[in-house]
């Protein structure tokens, strides 16, 4: 009769069953096949476990030994089939009870010293352990992040494989692993180290209220990076739901280090020579790209103009929708892509243009075509688009504010909070909901129609300014929108000289 255990296989952030099975047969030669359209990878897997079994001092028998991973038609990818795989084997030799084996869900990577050796997705690996009701075997290095999977799921996290073999007899029992540390938002850089720019950090607020993207275009060192990476320290930390979800994205990326989880957002700033690959996941290793890994945080772009058209491109599907769909060789994968855009440029190639009292060699040429270089598309996804002055020097004698993060957090907690009742950031409220919940007062609409007038406003950039109004509302705790939250949307809605060029 055949063996059998269970493993998993990544799909995206998803971690799907594999049922492992193992049949020895008859046969004049010794054949080892692994089928079930495994990569290369999974291929190797038998050289390893052959290597494993000599250093336990098991000789691979000499006859036909199939190992079938079902269902056999989807694609596994990694080296974490070793220890199901050597598992099942060694239920099928009578080294391991076949019931013990059958009872769990393994992964992990073997060593040819027979040592168990962590990989990425522990935490989803574990969940899918627990949804199928079976105990889960990992690494050992792996148990601290498996244990988040939750108090009842049964664990062992053995270092080796002779550490495995001596539970299943009684002679080395081993104990159930703890969860990592989690950490909260300690020490993170504070809004009160930046110095003026005050409508800047006004938008910043804004910005972490609603939800809203946000691009900042200003020249060098007026503090746009240093803003940026002050956001994740406005948003609220992850809730419990929040923070399994984002963290069984970055297990998968294989980013969780010694198991412990963070409640602080997700801050990403990849180059701006980052392949589409590496900015949306995919490619021949399939992890999560960076807009993955900013699921409930920040994706910061710098230099938002030098990214590859197509890269930039290639987040417009995230931007609409919070999700990625990857195209992969025989399948299509999913990954989950909720992230707040924040970008940062400068107006024009070599830095100044545009400014008053700097001036660019190549004159407003220079920055027409530096700023065209973003589409209209892309630009309509952002609803707050600011410029930046430069820092002088009487800024940054200025004493500290006294406001820093922790005031403006609570600012932004408390205007989400209205949000929540509404069902919907205000940056995610859908369209047809906006005349209900965003209706300017007599004075707002007036305006309104002022600026739709004068500035040529399409349907999308209306839609926009309703949505930040209402934020700039809910941060006054006004539930009507009235012609102040308006004019303070308008003002934050067009940086780029030729916003209407660009679109054309
Ligand atoms: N408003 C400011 N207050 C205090 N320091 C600033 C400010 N703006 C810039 N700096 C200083 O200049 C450095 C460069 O700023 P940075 O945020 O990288 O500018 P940018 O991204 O706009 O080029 C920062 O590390 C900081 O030391
Ligand atoms: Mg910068």
């Amino acid at each position: 009769m055949a063996s059998r255990t269970f493993t998993v296989a990544f799909e995206g952030a998803e971690a799907r069953l594999v049922d492992v099975q193992v049949q020895l047969a008859g046969g004049a030669q010794p054949v080892f096949s692994v089928v079930g359209l495994g990569d290369k990878t999974v291929a190797e897997s038998r050289e390893r476990v052959r290597a494993a079994f000599s250093a336990l001092g098991l000789s691979m028998p000499s006859r036909r030994l199939i190992v079938n991973l079902a269902p056999a038609d989807r694609p596994k990818e990694g080296s974490h089939f070793d220890l199901p795989i050597a598992i099942a084997i060694l239920a099928e030799l009578g080294v391991v009870p076949k019931e013990m084996a059958e009872e769990h869900l393994a992964f992990g990577e073997l060593g040819v010293d027979a040592s168990i050796n962590p990989t990425p997705g522990a935490l989803p690996a574990a969940m899918a352990a627990s949804s199928a009701g079976r105990a889960l075997i990992c690494p050992e290095a792996s148990g601290p992040e498996a244990a988040w999977a939750g108090g009842d799921l049964a664990i062992l996290a053995p270092a080796t494989i002779i550490q495995l073999i001596n539970h299943f007899k009684g002679t080395q029992l081993l104990a159930r692993p703890v969860p990592g540390e989690l950490l909260d938002a300690a020490d993170q850089p504070d809004l009160r180290q930046v110095k003026g720019q005050e409508s800047a950090k006004r938008a910043l607020e804004i910005a972490a209220a609603g939800g809203h993207n946000l691009l900042m275009v200003g020249p060098p060192g007026s503090g746009k990076s240093m803003m940026a990476e002050r956001l994740p320290g406005l948003l609220p930390p992850l809730a419990a739901d929040e923070l399994l979800d984002v963290s069984m994205i970055h297990s998968v990326a294989g980013l969780i280090e010694r198991g412990s989880l963070t409640r602080h957002r997700p801050f990403r700033s990849p180059h701006h020579s980052a392949s589409m690959a590496a900015m949306v996941g995919g490619g021949t290793k399939a992890r999560p790209g960076e807009a993955s890994l900013a699921h409930r945080g920040v994706l910061f772009l710098d230099e938002l103009p030098e990214f590859h058209p197509q890269v930039l491109d290639s987040l417009r599907q995230p931007l609409e929708t919070g999700s990625i769909t990857v195209a992969r060789a025989n399948a299509h994968v999913n990954y989950p892509a909720r992230f707040q855009l924040i970008a940062a440029m400068n107006p024009c190639r070599c830095g100044g243009g545009g400014q008053d009292g700097v001036a660019c060699k190549r004159g407003p040429r220079c920055a027409i075509d530096y700023q065209a270089r973003i589409s209209g598309p892309m630009l309509d996804r952002i609803d707050l688009q600011i410029t930046v002055p430069p820092v002088t020097p009487a800024d940054l004698a200025l004493p500290a504010p006294r406001e820093g993060t922790t005031e403006a957090a609570a600012r932004v907690l408390a205007a989400r909070s209205a949000q929540l009742e509404r069902g919907f950031l205000n940056a995610q409220l859908p369209t047809d909901r906006l005349d209900h919940v965003a209706e300017p007062d007599r004075g707002g609409q007036e305006l309104l129609n002022q600026a739709a007038a004068m500035q040529g406003l399409t349907a999308r950039s209306y839609h926009r300014v309703l949505r930040v109004a209402r934020t700039v509302a809910d941060l006054d705790g006004c539930e009507p929108v009235r012609r102040v939250h308006i004019a303070e949307a308008l003002a934050c809605r067009r940086a780029l000289a030729n916003a209407a060029t660009a679109k054309a």
